[in-house]
């Protein structure tokens, strides 16, 4: 049986929060959502980003943008990585080989589990 992690009430998490719940970011992008954690570009914690109007989840260290369906990203670093040339390629790219992972996330009683 898989582990799973207790996330909270699903009355909390409202469109646009995203918390941490273990080794995942779990977010409400008009779904509820559970990718890996760290950003694929220096590790920042996902748990601290943003869903954007597009549904995306938004790295909070330089910006970079997750589809959390496929837990590839769509927009590379901004920012002064911006500038870097081929930089955003490369890890949209490499998000097409190492995606965020993504967990399942279950509702029981009103309280969302990750695993
Ligand atoms: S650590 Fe996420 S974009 Fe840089």
């Amino acid at each position: 049986m898989p582990e799973e992690v207790e996330v909270g009430p699903l009355s909390e998490l409202s469109p646009g929060t995203v918390v941490g719940a273990g080794h995942y970011a779990v977010g409400n992008a008009d779904e509820i959502f559970a990718v890996s954690r760290r950003c694929r570009h220096l590790y920042a914690d996902l748990a601290g980003g943003t869903v954007d109007e597009e549904g995306c989840l938004v790295c909070p260290w330089h910006g970079a943008k997750y589809n959390t369906k496929t837990g590839r990203m769509v927009r590379g670093p901004q920012g002064i990585f911006a500038k870097i040339p081929g930089l955003g390629t490369a890890f949209k790219a490499l998000t097409l080989v190492l995606p965020l992972r993504r967990g399942k996330v279950v509702e029981r009683d009103g309280i969302l589990f990750v695993e």
